[in-house]
């Protein structure tokens, strides 16, 4: 019997309505477009701004964008993870409740965090779900609701985050398609420049902590840029040496979508032509777990079956990492 690989079989996704532009920011703080653009390459993000509605919303409509397209019965579902950083709750899972809402009733859920490389994580895990062979269907999503921990007087953060959803589909495959190999890396001396301090076991929130603006997030953008640049550069070269590709026989980058120059630079150092480099941090900013989903739905008919596929993210923690994937299908 031939090897069995996990492979995306269909991809979905969803973004609030609601568009805040860069003008629009430039009357909210100190700021303007040519900063926010050049800086980051940031245009507008989606908000999600309906009262009572959190991160599983984004989530629960991601997913039913992909069972529609795909025409599935979301009884067939085994599990279903939500990669998040932003959870309705702390307690409960907001991937069981995605579960039941959608109607995927005979699978078990549970969320996992890993700040902004949630989604790669989870790609990861899901993968080798597959591969053990203990279950056939796994529904990762990545989705965040990054207006709900963004302080809006705050210009080193607010311009930077967006709100989106985004859904992926991992099946077996025994033509050799999907998943190839991953390098994942951490480094915990990390968590002192991207952080959220209040809420969480060390500093449980009080009236303190809310006045002190603790419960949002709080990023050394520079060194954590410093970090990024360097280590998702650094990862992608490891994953295409350890596989013998050049950069010809990489068909796309699919990175994190944080800024346009961290971007630009991992593209540089792995000999990319832009072409081959999936964007569009201008039209969503950081939308942390959902970037990669995201971009998959977004460009899914120029994918092709066969094309060579490396992802990558850097996030806090820190976490990064890259994911060499053949991609199994024509849309
Ligand atoms: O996805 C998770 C991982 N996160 C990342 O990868 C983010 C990494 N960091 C970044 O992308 C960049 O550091 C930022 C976009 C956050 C900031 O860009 P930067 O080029 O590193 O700017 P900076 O923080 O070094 O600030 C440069 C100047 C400062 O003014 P002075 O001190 O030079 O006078 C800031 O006060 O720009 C100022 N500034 C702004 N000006 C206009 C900071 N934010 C703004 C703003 N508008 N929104």
């Amino acid at each position: 019997m031939s090897k069995i690989t996990a492979a995306i079989t269909a991809v979905g996704a969803y973004v609030p309505e609601f568009v805040l532009s860069n003008k629009v920011l430039e009357t909210m703080v100190d700021t303007n477009d040519e900063w926010i653009t050049t800086r980051t390459g940031i245009k507008e993000r989606r908000i999600l701004k309906e009262e009572g509605k959190g991160t599983s919303y984004l989530a629960i409509k991601a997913a039913q964008n992909l069972l529609e397209k795909k025409q599935l019965d979301p009884k067939e579902i085994d599990l279903v993870i939500v990669a998040t950083a932003t959870p309705d709750m702390p307690v409960a899972s907001t991937a069981v409740y995605v579960a039941s809402q959608i109607g995927a009733t005979n699978a078990f859920a549970y969320d996992l965090q890993a700040a902004c490389s949630s989604f790669l994580y989870g790609l990861s895990t899901a993968t080798s779900y597959i591969e053990s062979g203990r279950y056939k269907k796994v529904l990762l999503i990545g989705a965040d609701k990054m207006s709900s921990i963004i302080d809006y007087t705050d210009r080193a953060t607010c311009i930077i985050f967006g709100d989106g959803a985004g859904a992926t589909l991992l099946e077996p495959n025994t033509e050799g398609l999907g998943f190839q190999d991953e390098f994942l890396r951490s480094d915990g001396a990390g968590r002192e420049f991207l952080k959220i301090e209040a809420g969480g076991s060390i500093l449980p929130p009080n009236e303190e902590t809310v006045k002190n603006k603790q419960h949002f997030v709080h990023q050394d953008g520079r060194t954590v840029f410093k970090f990024a640049v360097s280590n998702m550069a650094g990862v992608c070269e490891e994953i295409m040496k350890r596989n013998n590709l050049t950069h010809e026989d990489v068909s796309w980058l699919v990175p994190h979508q944080a800024n346009l120059r961290i971007i630009d630079a991992t593209a540089n150092r792995m000999g990319l032509e832009e072409a081959k480099v999936l964007k569009n941090i201008h039209r969503y900013g950081n939308t942390t777990s959902a970037t990669l989903p995201l971009l998959l739905s977004d460009f899914e008919g120029q994918l092709k079956k066969g094309d060579n596929l490396i992802f990558a993210a850097f996030g806090g923690g820190f976490t990064w990492g890259s994911i060499y994937l053949k991609w199994a299908y024509n849309s």
